[in-house]
């Protein structure tokens, strides 16, 4: 049977979009989707491979595919080094065929993260990781130094470096305020698709504009290893995410953030103490609005409403403090200490 162009674009788009998942049961579950014989998948898989979109890496009568990948490396020592240049005459080079919008966020990226190495990681190597294949474009920017997170409580003088997670979900935290603003990895990790952090025992993820999570690992990973990823076809604009937290009636500029309150419940920590709430709100008053997200935050203490939600907001009243995704129970305790006003 002949099938149109069109749809053999259908199968073959398919065939690339469902391999990641699905290295080994591909040809069957193609067959089913499309309702047509092995063959007919076989012979579309065998031209993907000959166009080098696909690979094979298992043998014999259960072959496994997966997209194909290519990879670049490249280590710098850490000295004289210019961010930018390295952009401009190493990679940028290598992603000719993408689209504009999408470049333009791999150079900012990029120039962030190897900047952020230069600028604040002590490190004496820049290693940095390219790998494109059929649909993502994925950088690796790591360094040998002090840690993103270590180098954060230091500065802050925090307890457990897991803390600093919750000032880079805020944004605008800089070690280094004559020289920096803070915007790098608040923007960096909105913009791209997938984007992490490792750093020793810590991982900080983030899924385009969604709040941020963080994990623990078993494996201590020196230094600070950024992984940023995105899809060919993302849709996404710089200048878009820019443009969602600057404040229409201000400079242009950052002046709105979104933080995800959960991030203070390391070990399961409740939300109790004024101590909490007074590092979560450390900072606030940089921004024109700042909205809590209390997504998977089942309840908070008296004294944590008290200072977040009437002392903050008496003392700045300039601050719009805005919730979203607040349980019953949340809601409850917030209004409670703002009848107290
Ligand atoms: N590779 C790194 N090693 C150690 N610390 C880091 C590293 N990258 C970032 N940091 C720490 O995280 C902070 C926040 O980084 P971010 O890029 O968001 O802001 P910034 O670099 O301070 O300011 P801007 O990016 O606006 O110039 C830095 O000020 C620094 O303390
Ligand atoms: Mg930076």
């Amino acid at each position: 049977m002949k099938f149109t162009k069109e749809v053999v674009e259908m199968i073959k788009i398919f065939l690339i979009q469902n391999v990641t998942a699905n290295p080994d049961t591909l040809t069957a579950m193609t067959c089913n989707h499309f309702q047509i014989t092995k063959p007919t998948v076989y012979k579309y898989i065998n031209e993907l491979m000959e166009d080098k979109v696909l690979e094979k890496t298992g043998s014999g009568r259960f072959p496994k595919y997966q997209l194909v990948k290519t990879v670049y490396n490249w280590e710098y020592e850490n000295k004289n080094l210019e961010e930018d240049i390295i952009w401009s005459k190493v990679i940028a080079p290598l992603l000719i065929e993408i689209n504009s919008n999408v470049k333009e966020i791999c150079q900012y990226g990029f120039t962030e993260m190897a900047n952020n190495v230069i600028d604040h990681s002590g490190a004496k190597i820049l290693a940095i990781e390219l790998t494109v294949d059929y649909l993502k474009t994925k950088i690796r920017v790591a360094d040998n130094g002090i840690g993103i997170f270590r180098k954060i409580q230091q500065s802050l003088g925090l307890e457990h470096p897991d803390q600093a997670i919750l000032e880079l979900a805020k944004g605008k935290f800089t070690s280094d305020p004559e020289n920096h603003s803070g915007e790098g990895i608040f923007f960096t990790s909105r913009v791209f698709d997938m984007f992490f952090i490792f750093s020793h025992q810590l991982t900080f993820a983030g899924f385009g504009n969604e709040d941020g999570t963080m994990r623990e690992e078993k494996d201590d990973l020196p230094g600070t290893w950024v992984i940023m990823e995105i899809n060919k076809n993302s849709p996404a604009l710089l200048k878009d995410i820019f443009d969602e937290y600057a404040d229409p009636g201000k400079d242009p500029g950052f002046h709105k953030t979104r933080i995800p309150v959960k991030l203070m419940q390391h070990e399961g920590e409740s939300l109790i103490s004024r101590s909490q709430a007074k590092r979560l709100i450390s900072r606030f008053d940089r921004f024109s609005e700042v909205i809590l997200d209390f997504e998977g935050v089942a309840q908070i203490g008296q004294a944590f409403a008290d200072q977040v939600f009437r002392v903050f907001p008496n003392k700045y009243p300039a601050v719009n403090l805005k919730t979203i995704n607040t349980v019953p129970d949340v809601k409850n305790m917030i209004k409670r200490v703002q009848s107290t006003k």
